[in-house]
């Protein structure tokens, strides 16, 4: 997507050479209508898969995921990532190892939520190691229901974790993807 791409080199700030800071309108401040945008791409590169539900995790994945929910007229289900004392139903879970925290966290989603009848869209903002990715997919299969594929807004292709995962069989669109990138350079796949 050519308005993420040049948003990213206008607005983003390559932190050493793995983290890009794109706060302005992804993770910290959100840009509406840019969001709007994305989840529309995505409802339309999704659109011959059936999706009853769109999956993300919390925090920074919700605002795309409900972008992408709405256009495909669905709803949208978080995987929580601490345990909220109103979750009192049966629960999937998957745990989940972040590099960039460098810590495990224990992601769950109440089961009422997803079924074997479901045909599950899963978005989010970043794929790096893909750790997040695995534990939402991890979880439709614990529903048994379908996994349409994923929607993820910036791929960092060099941290691997696509390429696992497409191996795999997960069908995965970036609406960026970025091969390389140190402060000031930014090189995005074709
Ligand atoms: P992985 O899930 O692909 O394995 O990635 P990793 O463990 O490295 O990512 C952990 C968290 O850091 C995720 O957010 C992910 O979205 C975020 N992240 C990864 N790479 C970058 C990056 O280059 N820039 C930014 N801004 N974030 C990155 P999270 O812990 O779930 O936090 P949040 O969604 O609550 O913000």
């Amino acid at each position: 997507m050519q308005e993420l791409k040049d948003r990213i080199k206008n607005d983003g700030q390559v932190i050493g050479t793995s983290i890009l800071k794109v706060d302005s309108f992804l993770n910290h401040q959100i840009d509406p209508e840019f969001i709007m945008r994305m989840g529309r791409e995505f409802a339309q590169r999704f659109s011959a898969e059936g999706v009853t539900k769109v999956l993300t995790v919390e925090a920074s994945g919700i605002a795309v995921a409900m972008a992408a929910a709405l256009a495909l007229k669905v709803p949208v289900v978080f995987a929580k990532k601490k345990p909220a004392l109103t979750q009192q139903g049966a629960l999937y879970s998957a745990e989940v190892y972040s590099f960039t925290r460098q810590e495990s966290v224990h992601i769950t989603v109440e089961k009422q939520y997803l079924s074997s009848q479901d045909v599950v869209l899963i978005i989010d903002d970043f794929l790096a190691h893909g750790e997040a990715l695995c534990g939402l997919a991890c979880i439709v299969k614990q529903a048994g229901a379908r996994l349409a594929g994923a929607g993820i807004v910036i791929e960092k292709r060099f941290q691997g974790g696509a390429e696992k995962l497409r191996e795999d069989g997960i069908r995965i669109e970036s609406l960026a993807a970025i091969e390389y990138m140190e402060p000031g350079i930014i090189k995005f796949a074709e």
